[in-house]
């Protein structure tokens, strides 16, 4: 399959270096350029592209890089994706650390996936947010194993949200649907699905405990 990654950090990267092992081709951008990409590119088999190339073609888009950033992603950053292109939101808000006050979620009460989607035109689907990077390398699993890591995707658009799911299968991980983007508060950080290594049932169970209140830490 043809996927995109905007994004080559923790996240980026480590689907970048998953993705092309199953076999897709992947082509990934950053803010820098590609020519800052070629140790990745040459370790992975992923073509390096400048952003606004990165959903040329694909079916598949990730959009992975700091909350902060979306604003500055160029317009029209998914143009030339096919028509029913699934785009993955891996995004969190860490306003005191990292990404400042976000009125539209604080004010607005817009989760952040719904904040994410309003500025890229296009609905997302929200997965891998509360994955630590390092475990998309080292814990997947094959279907059926006990010890498998079960991970929300939540999403409104649910053709989209079963290709993502599929291929977070043929990562290694289970899934569990998690609602809707106006739902996806309950797998926002903090939450108790948040950075949870656990399987399918403790995963829902988790869900089903968050709280829709937004904790003094992760208020700007
Ligand atoms: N780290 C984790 O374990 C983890 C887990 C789950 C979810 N997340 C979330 O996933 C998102 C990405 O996290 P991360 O840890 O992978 O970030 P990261 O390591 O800081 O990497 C961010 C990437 O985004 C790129 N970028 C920044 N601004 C950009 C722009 N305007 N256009 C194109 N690319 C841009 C950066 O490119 P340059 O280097 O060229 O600037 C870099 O490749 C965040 O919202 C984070 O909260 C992280």
């Amino acid at each position: 399959m043809k996927i995109g990654i905007i994004g080559a950090g923790n996240i980026g990267g480590n689907l970048t270096r998953r993705l092309t092992a199953l076999g897709h081709d992947v082509s990934v951008a950053n803010s820098r350029g590609p020519h800052t990409l070629t140790a990745l590119a040459e370790e992975t088999g992923a073509t390096p592209v400048p952003v606004g190339e990165a959903a040329r073609g694909a079916e598949i888009v990730v959009v992975t890089i700091p909350l902060k950033a979306i604003p500055d992603l160029p317009s029209g950053v998914l143009d030339g994706a096919a028509d029913d292109v699934a785009v993955i939101d891996t995004g969190n808000y860490y306003p005191q650390q990292r990404d400042g006050r976000i009125a539209g979620i604080e004010d607005e009460g817009l989760t952040e996936s719904r904040w994410t989607e309003r500025h890229l035109g296009h609905p997302v689907i929200k997965a891998f947010n509360g994955t630590y990077a390092q475990d998309i390398l080292d814990r997947p699993r094959p279907a059926g194993d006990p010890d498998r890591m079960a991970l929300p995707v939540a999403g409104d658009d649910e053709a989209a949200k079963a290709k993502v799911r599929a291929l977070i299968d043929e990562l290694g991980f289970d899934t569990v649907d998690a609602g809707g983007i106006d739902d996806s508060w309950r797998q926002q950080p903090d939450t108790p699905v948040y950075g949870l290594r656990a399987g399918v049932d403790d995963v829902a169970k988790a869900l089903a405990q968050a709280s829709p209140e937004r904790p003094a830490d992760f208020r700007g």
